[in-house]
């Protein structure tokens, strides 16, 4: 039996709470560092400011279309906010991978098309409606209808976009097409759109966050913090989309990085970038354990030795088998069994599955743990006795113990007397882009 071994070997993956406040002191260096008028050209965590200054107060009413761009899918909605009710429908579209690796202009298009299909469907072609755009890549806006692309993460790589307004690419390709009469009204992140959505039900919600395909955090600032706000002054506080997968870009995790992680990176298409991300986020987070399992099967401890040809294929170990596989109860080992099989792995026998199990619960955990001390970082310095954060994202939705692995390290992390709550994002980035427009609405009428 392997497992002792097994076990030793995964240790690289486990944080310390010495070494996990370390990571704080230095993720809350870089948030002021991106927050800072002289600091903010070189930071590594840019802390973009989102130029949303006003959180939804739950009387927005209306019809509203949304895009919901960079996570697992793209949707396109439409959402009807009501008195007492709101109503959303959604279709998801695909993004071929040609399209997402090829130009600009044929993802614009592609986007217009899919919302002009789905405007017919819906009866409300010929309408003008408001529209609010989740974009979830980083964006340096310049108000909230402007947004330069500033790198393309995770699988997205489109040319001629980086350094211009996704708004204009939008809006240029809804003009090529001629038929459509829409407002973009906003363009936010994902995360903001979580923090936007879960403010709309509960008044505490203060920070956003996202674990899927990416990684990243929202939060309300102080306004006099954001030394790179140039809108309309007035209002106590802004949203920063911190952009936080970034960290550790400048070297900052490097003394927490292992070999699999230097794997994964060197592997990706945008190497040396997304650092934190990548050792936290579903894009990356099964990688991460097929490079361990190869690791151990090399050295004789799974598998008696031999692997098979998935097993050293890159991309073949899905994120979603790390949930599958914690998702059962001890003793059990069914859906490890279904994972091994599907791998081309039925001849690991019950000491396999264990050490299998053993190196997805490090890496999940590891990745759960890196998030709270994110999370706690930003609770800290936000200093307010009560705080929900919004979360979504596939590695939080599906991991069973992601939520209790968090709130167990948040707690051991986060100043005495500071309270919160981690609320699941119901239904997406959608309904947040949706409010945006509506919030944005309903200040262009006081206005
Ligand atoms: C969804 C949002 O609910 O969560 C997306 O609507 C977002 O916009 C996503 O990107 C994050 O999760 P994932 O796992 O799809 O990347
Ligand atoms: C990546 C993107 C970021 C997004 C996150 C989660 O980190 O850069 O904008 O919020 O993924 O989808």
């Amino acid at each position: 039996n392997h497992l002792p071994q097994i076990r030793e070997e995964c240790e690289v993956f486990h944080l310390s709470d010495k070494a996990l406040r370390e990571i704080m002191h230095r993720l809350h260096n870089d948030l002021v560092k991106g927050l800072g008028k002289d600091t903010h050209a070189n930071s590594i965590v840019k802390c973009w400011i989102t130029y949303i200054q006003d959180l939804p107060n739950g009387k927005e009413r209306g019809k509203f279309l949304a895009l919901d761009l960079g996570g697992t899918n793209f949707r396109v909605l439409i959402i009807n906010l009501g008195e007492n009710h709101f109503d959303m429908q959604s279709k998801i579209y695909a993004i071929p991978n040609h399209i997402m690796t090829g130009t600009g202009v044929a993802l614009f298009d592609h986007i217009a098309e899919c919302l002009a299909n789905f405007m017919k469907e819906h009866d409300v072609y010929e309408e003008r409606l408001a529209l609010g755009f989740t974009f979830s890549f980083p964006l340096k806006q310049l108000g909230l209808t402007k947004g330069i692309l500033q790198r393309w993460t995770k699988g997205f790589s489109c040319s001629g976009v980086v350094g211009e307004d996704v708004v204009q690419g939008l809006k240029d390709a809804i003009a090529r097409r001629g038929d459509l009469s829409l407002s973009v009204m906003g363009i936010l992140n994902d995360a903001t759109g979580t923090l936007m959505s879960c403010a709309h039900k509960d008044p505490y919600c203060r920070v956003g966050i996202i674990i899927g395909t990416g990684s990243n955090a929202c939060y309300v600032e102080r306004t006099e913090n954001c030394e790179l706000f140039d809108g309309a002054p007035g209002k106590p506080e802004l949203l920063i989309n911190t952009e936080w997968g970034a960290f550790g870009d400048d070297g900052a995790l490097d003394f927490i990085r292992t070999e699999f992680d230097r794997d994964v990176d060197a592997n990706s298409i945008n190497p040396g970038k997304q650092i934190q991300e990548k050792m936290i986020s579903g894009m990356y987070m099964g990688e991460l354990v097929r490079l361990a399992l190869v690791k151990f099967t090399k050295m004789g401890l799974l598998f008696g030795g031999r692997g098979s040809d998935l097993l050293f294929q890159k991309g073949s170990f899905y994120t979603k088998y790390v949930s599958e596989i914690e998702s059962d109860k001890p003793g059990d080992y069914s859906s490890c069994m279904d994972v091994l099989e599907e791998l081309g792995l039925a001849h690991a026998s019950e000491a396999d599955m264990c050490g299998v199990r053993a190196a997805c619960e490090s890496v999940s955990r590891r990745a759960a743990h890196l998030v709270a001390a994110g999370l706690a970082t930003l609770l800290n310095k936000m200093a307010e006795p009560r705080v929900t954060v919004g979360i979504d994202g596939s590695v939080y939705r599906f991991h069973p113990h992601f939520h209790a692995l968090m709130c167990d390290k948040i707690a051991a992390l986060v100043q005495p007397g500071l309270q919160f709550d981690l609320m699941l994002s119901e239904d997406g980035s959608g309904r947040g882009a949706a409010l945006v427009a509506a919030v944005a609405c309903r200040e262009q009428a006081l206005a």
